[in-house]
Formats: C-alpha cells, structure tokens, sequence
C-alpha cells in the first residue's frame, strides 16, 4: 500500500484529498495544527470508508521543530512517505486594502516558511525513485491581485519554489508539482466578499488532484481548466492591459 501524508487536511481541499486517496487504497496520514478538528475530520472520514489505514499527527507546519518530529515519526510509525501533499495554508485577505505587517509575517510563518520546513524534512528522509512532493499553491500567485498581497506574495514564492525544486530534485530523483485550484468552496473562500467565478466544491479538487497525482507525472495541476486557462492568459498580458481589466472587474 503507498502512503500519502497531507497537511492541512482537517477541511476543505485537504480533507476531500484525503478521503479520496483513502477510498483509492492508500495509507493515509492527516495533519492540522488543531487537534479537536483532527481528530473529529479523522472520524468523520472513517465512518463512510471501508479502508481503515488513516493516520492522524497534529503538527504545526509553522513550528519546524514539531515538523521534523512529526515526519520522523510518520516514517518510524507508519512507513516511507511516497507522496506528500503539502496542502496547508492560512487565508487572511488584507483588510480594507489595509497594509499590515502582523498579517504578512502570519501567512509567510504558515505558508511559505511551514512549507520549507516541510520540505526539508521530506528531501532528507525520501527514498529516490519511489517519492513525490506536491505544494498547493494557488493562481493568485500567479499575479498581483488587489487585498492579496499578504497571500499572493507567499503563493507566487511557492510557486517560484517549485519550478526552482524541480531542477534541484531531479538529481535526487525525487518529484515535484504545483497544484493550482481555481475557486473552491471551503471554509477559507467564506472570508471572500466578491463573487467568485467557477467556485467548485472540494470533492471536485480531490478528484483532480487524486487524477492528477496518480496518472502520469506533470508538474502542474491545475484546475478547473478553463478558468486556469484564462488566468494563464492575464499572466502574459503587459501591465497597463492586466491593471486595467483587474481594476475594471474587482472595482478596486
Ligand atoms: N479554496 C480555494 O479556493 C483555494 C484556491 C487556491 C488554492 N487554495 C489552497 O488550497 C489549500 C487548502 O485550502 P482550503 O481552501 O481547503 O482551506 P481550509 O479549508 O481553510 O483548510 C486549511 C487547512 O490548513 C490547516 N492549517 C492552517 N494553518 C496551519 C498550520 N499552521 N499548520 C498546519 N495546518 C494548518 C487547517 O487546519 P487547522 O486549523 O487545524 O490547522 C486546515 O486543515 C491551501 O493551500 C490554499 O491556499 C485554495
């Protein structure tokens, strides 16, 4: 059986993921910082499946010491991590356009730093071969979004971080990918106030994500395709076309 360990995975995409792999007969650890909703996701997914083999480890991606401890243990406890989803993420848009500096170290102590801690950990302890590291990144990392600048600033990072990883890793023989969600409705997207184009649910990310990561290896996932597709647009049109056209359909 080929273990997965999914970070982030007490709701939304993570949680989706995790009972999809799981229904797909996998070994599946789930992490989150809070334990309550742990273990109660961890209960919720075990009812509906015949599968048994989840695992839960509470670990604060933000605290490298827990991080190391926890993969060294999910490698002792459980066995080699084939495929790690580091999934993970704090959402806080920047209110009123506001510039805070409390919110732009708190998404990059979760996001951009927890997923480095992740990392390292994983390059060290992963057999070459037989090992895969997927970040979920987002496409608002794709370019500057207005009241994203906290968030966007740590999703591009990421997304920079893979493209980097996927030379440097290739050496290891270890794989890499980016995933990239439109909109999915979990409890993160319920702080957004504008509507939201192609908003899909978390069942309909797992199942890409799943397809996407157990079929034939790409770099990027990314969905849903026509929404992507539009985004990859925007990301190549030159400055005064993009400003204009987020400014005329955000009104900000
Ligand atoms: N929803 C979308 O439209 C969308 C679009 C593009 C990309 N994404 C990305 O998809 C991923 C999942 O997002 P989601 O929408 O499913 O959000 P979500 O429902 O809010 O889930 C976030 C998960 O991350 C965990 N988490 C937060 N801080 C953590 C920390 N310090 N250490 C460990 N776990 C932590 C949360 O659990 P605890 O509170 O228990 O820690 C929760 O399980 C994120 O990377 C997000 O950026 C989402």
């Amino acid at each position: 059986m080929k273990i997965v360990w999914i970070t982030g995975a007490s709701t939304g995409i993570g949680f989706a993921t995790a009972k999809k792999f799981l229904d797909n007969n996998w070994k599946v650890i789930i992490s989150s910082s809070n334990e309550n909703k742990l273990n109660e996701a961890k209960n919720r997914i075990l009812i509906n499946s015949s599968n048994k083999e989840l695992y839960s480890y509470k670990c604060d991606i933000s605290n490298r010491d827990q991080v190391k401890d926890t993969v060294i243990n999910i490698f002792n406890d459980i066995g080699d991590i084939n495929l790690a989803i580091l999934n993970a993420a704090a959402y806080s848009p920047n209110r009123d356009q506001e510039f805070s500096i409390d919110n732009y170290e708190m998404l990059i102590d979760v996001n951009l730093k927890g997923t480095l801690y992740c990392i390292e950990v994983l390059i060290e302890k992963m057999k070459e071969l037989q090992s895969h590291i997927a970040i979920v990144t987002s496409p608002v990392g794709y370019r500057g979004l207005p009241t994203a600048g906290a968030y966007g600033l740590t999703k591009s990072g990421l997304i920079n971080l893979g493209e980097s990883l996927y030379f440097d890793l290739k050496k290891k023989k270890i794989k890499i990918s980016i995933i990239n969600p439109g909109f999915i409705k979990t409890e993160s997207t319920k702080l957004n106030s504008f509507s939201m184009p192609f908003l899909k649910s978390s069942e309909f990310a797992a199942n890409k994500i799943f397809k996407g990561l157990t079929g034939t290896y790409k770099f990027e996932i990314y969905f849903p395709w026509f929404f992507l597709i539009m985004l990859k647009i925007m990301r190549i049109l030159p400055y005064k076309i993009y400003f204009y056209l987020i400014s005329k359909f955000t009104k900000l």
